[in-house]
């Protein structure tokens, strides 16, 4: 396959810049950072949505459509004969320049037709709950330009999920109020919403429309809407039906002649006693307040700015510069970047996740906050709080909840029981990054029941013991609905293809099945929690889970080898799953992951020869794969896994989440040149260079699979931005590879590297301290020889963290 290349890496502006708008898939950004948020393509496909994807979705968009990607914000641009859409779409006027450049929580497209040029910035101010499309129109012709413009928002009936379905109820209730240059979307005000959205300009407008039908035409598409093709709006007023929002505004420029226009889309809630201003009539003060504060071209190039500074910042907290652009590109900016969005959204909202089948993951959002945890540390905080509010009081936890609600989600309940150990993890994270041991004592209810608190520590002490109470026949953790791999459904059975493998009533009676991968994240999250303990002088508890994880050492080793490499499982019936005696699956990834990084057997040679077998068994040229052989079968006792055709997902894809887990194994291991070379493998950079035609998806980003060697086209990418991946990629590389590592009292060094490595500097901003820090490897793959600090030799590893400002010199 031939490897077209539709864009690069801007690395001074923090950019990635397209320059085909044909891009094999459409290739997104997200906007928003906090309450207000949006997904961008580089094409301006999408929607935006305030806090929650499925319950207050602002804008509408259709999925898997016909073509990808339609429906977006569309300015149109009627100029003679001509219609054209700064973004190609959806008019597909060939353009005479196309660029979309995809920044921090901003994207800005540009085209130019006949000699105008249309720049459109997008863009969510810090703490607004508002989009802004800053438009730049500029004639480069010799001639006067009448220019007519038509902007266009479709409004989604609030709640994504019945706007696609209860037709009956949604044709009938739309409501809009125009007011100058204002369009309101009211739907449902009138009953119990206590929110509505509008669309503004901050210019007189000539005309307006408000129902789609009449904008666009029965018989018409986006790619020609009736009223744009006319030249002229209907200033239709929305009753029922699908109402839109669009402005019409005529504009003359001269030769050489530049205007900026403001767009801004905006979302606002009002108590209940202020719900009206009249009858009928919506309150609007809180939509005037928002858009006084951003109706100037200097208004909102200073709320831009602003944007820009809250991006350096978080970017500057952790900078590194090594020789290797394409190593400096992703740490300082893309997975940093990907770790925000991922904790954002979760699994929520991308362009492969509608928005409304999944909330907040209990596991998921847990390792999201190890990559971001250094960025915001509040609000990764308030995170921990929020999940474990979700947990029950038996340790076992609601496997995802509602960002608005924050309440457990019942459609998937709970029972998967891997689930507790990562609560451990996220927050011994943040503990580390921040030394604020407070949070251990906040009192946190379960299931969100007022009167149920207990403190956080108690938290975490049910969740290892969730694991201690629900052991096997070998002593290995109960793998409940699924551990990690939510698609070896171990304990479901099912010949219905009706049922969803995920909440299939399992068989809990008599079950064998156990996890390995459970086995090793208990050890690993254990050991933490043991010397969470120690520093807590909480030494009985300390010493009592010591034993439970010494156990489950034994256990491993004893019952969880197969000579070459770690088990999968058990299942149900007590038989291995992921061994040499199996005809498919001999191996998984997942427990050679977390057992090699929990060290498990690592003096009777077990570490070396897993992870010598991930190279022989797993490793492709893509990266490594879940499962080796691949299953070729349906089989009815392992569930999903073997539900997918061969190369794809759970089945022998690369999964590239746990890819990171085998490279941390690899590094504390002390084996750096195979840990770079498979993280080389998946580092979007890397691959942005070589493949972005086969890989299809963005390639600045990290997606959740990439398809394994058995595919039909190994190496196409799916799933894009919202994986664990963006966290364990960052967790890897910053404290494993490059080796530095927030510990309670200090920074730990210790990195991990190919013996080609030359010197690097790390600038890492710690509580209240910046450190400088420079690494001579010398060749050298693990093992620090030297640590000076501010002209001192220290002993140890860890610098021990003080205020203010720091140099240190490692020597390996
Ligand atoms: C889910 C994770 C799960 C992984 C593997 C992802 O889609 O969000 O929770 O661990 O798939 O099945």
């Amino acid at each position: 396959m031939e490897q077209k290349r539709y864009g690069h890496f801007d690395d001074l502006h923090r950019e990635y810049v397209i320059t085909d708008p044909q891009t094999p898939w459409p290739w997104i950004n997200y906007l928003g950072n906090e309450d207000f948020f949006s997904l961008i393509s580089n094409t301006a496909g999408g929607y935006s949505f305030y806090k929650d994807a499925k319950f207050r979705r602002i804008t509408r968009y259709r999925y898997n459509n016909v073509p990808m990607d339609n429906g977006g914000r569309y300015f149109y641009l009627k100029d003679g004969d001509t219609v054209w859409n700064p973004g190609w779409k959806p008019c597909k006027t060939p353009l005479d320049f196309y660029e979309c450049r995809h920044g921090m929580s901003y994207t800005r497209i540009t085209g130019r037709k006949n000699g105008v040029e249309a720049s459109v910035l997008f863009f969510v101010p810090l703490k607004k709950w508002a989009e802004v499309q800053k438009l730049t129109l500029t004639n480069q012709s010799n001639e006067v330009k009448q220019l007519k413009l038509f902007s266009f928002e479709e409004w989604c009936l609030w709640n994504a999920a019945t706007d696609m379905e209860n037709f009956q109820r949604n044709f009938s209730t739309g409501e809009v109020e125009i007011e100058d240059s204002t369009i309101y979307h009211k739907t449902e005000y009138r009953e119990r919403r206590n929110h509505y959205a509008f669309y503004h300009v901050n210019t007189p407008i000539q005309g307006f429309d408000t129902d789609r039908e009449t904008f666009i035409g029965l018989y018409n598409e986006f790619a020609d809407p009736q009223v744009v093709m006319e030249g002229k709006p209907r200033n239709s007023h929305a009753h029922g039906w699908s109402p839109i929002a669009s402005h019409y505004i005529e504009i003359t420029l001269k030769p050489g002649e530049t205007k900026d226009l403001v767009f801004l889309l905006g979302y606002v809630e009002n108590e209940q006693d202020q719900k009206f201003a009249a009858p009928q009539v919506i309150n609007k003060e809180k939509a005037h307040a928002l858009i006084a504060e951003l109706d100037t071209t200097e208004k909102v190039d200073k709320a831009f700015a602003e944007l820009c500074d809250y991006w350096d910042k978080l970017l500057n907290i952790y900078q590194v510069k090594t020789a290797n652009d394409k190593l400096d590109r992703m740490v300082n900016i893309w997975n940093q970047y990907q770790c925000m969005v991922t904790f954002n959204f979760s699994r929520s909202a991308s362009f492969f996740e509608s928005g409304i089948g999944r909330g907040m993951g209990f596991r998921d959002s847990n390792q999201d906050l190890v990559g971001f945890v250094h960025q915001i540390p509040s609000r990764a905080r308030q995170r921990i709080i929020d999940i474990a509010s979700t947990q029950f009081p038996d340790g076992g936890c609601y496997h995802q909840y509602q960002p608005l609600t924050k309440r457990g989600n019942n459609d998937i309940g709970g029972g998967f029981n891997d689930d507790p150990c990562w609560l451990i993890f996220g927050t011994i994270a943040y503990i580390k990054e921040t030394g604020d041991f407070s949070i251990l004592d906040e009192m946190v209810p379960f299931d969100n029941q007022p009167g149920s608190e207990v403190t956080l520590f108690e938290h975490l002490k049910i969740s290892m013991d969730h694991v201690i109470k629900n052991l096997g026949p070998h002593m290995l953790p109960l793998i409940g609905r699924a551990d990690w791999n939510d698609c070896l459904n171990l304990n479901c059975f099912s010949w219905d293809p009706n049922e969803s493998f995920q909440t299939t009533e399992n068989v809990s009676e008599g079950t064998k099945a156990e996890s390995l991968m459970i086995a090793g994240l208990f050890v690993v999250t254990g050991e933490d929690y043991v010397a969470l303990c120690q520093k807590l002088g909480k030494t009985a508890e300390a010493e009592r889970m010591q034993q439970a994880v010494d156990a489950m050492i034994e256990a491993v080793k004893k019952h969880g080898w197969d000579g070459e490499w770690y088990l999968r499982a058990y299942d149900f019936y007590g038989r291995k799953i992921g061994s040499n005696e199996c005809e498919e699956g001999k191996i998984f990834i997942e427990s050679q992951g977390w057992c090699t990084m929990a060290e498990i057997g690592a003096d009777d040679g077990m570490v070396a020869k897993s992870l010598d077998s991930c190279k022989k068994y797993l490793e492709c040229e893509h990266g490594m794969v879940l499962n080796n052989p691949a299953f070729t079968k349906y089989i009815y006792e392992y569930g999903e896994i073997s539900s997918y055709p061969e190369g794809y997902k759970e089945n022998a894809g690369i999964f590239c989440h746990n890819n990171p887990w085998v490279i941390i194994g690899e590094c504390i291991a002390g084996r750096g040149n195979d840990a770079w070379s498979h993280y080389a493998k998946i580092l979007p950079s890397y691959v942005e260079e070589k493949y972005q035609t086969l890989h299809k998806v963005e390639p600045y980003v990290n997606c959740q699979m990439v398809a394994g060697k058995d595919a039909f086209r190994p190496g196409e990418g799916k799933n894009s931005w919202l994986t664990g991946t963006a966290a364990w990629m960052w967790y890897t590389v910053s404290e494993f590879i490059l080796g530095i590592k927030p510990d309670y009292d200090g920074i730990r060094i210790d990195p991990c590297l190919p013996e080609t490595a030359s010197d690097y500097t790390v600038s890492r901003k710690f509580r209240e301290a910046d450190y400088d820090i420079t690494i001579h490897p010398n060749g050298s793959q693990k093992g620090v020889k030297q640590i000076v600090l501010d002209g001192q030799a220290i002993d140890g590893t860890v610098i021990p963290y003080s205020k203010g400002h720091h140099v240190v010199e490692v020597t390996m």
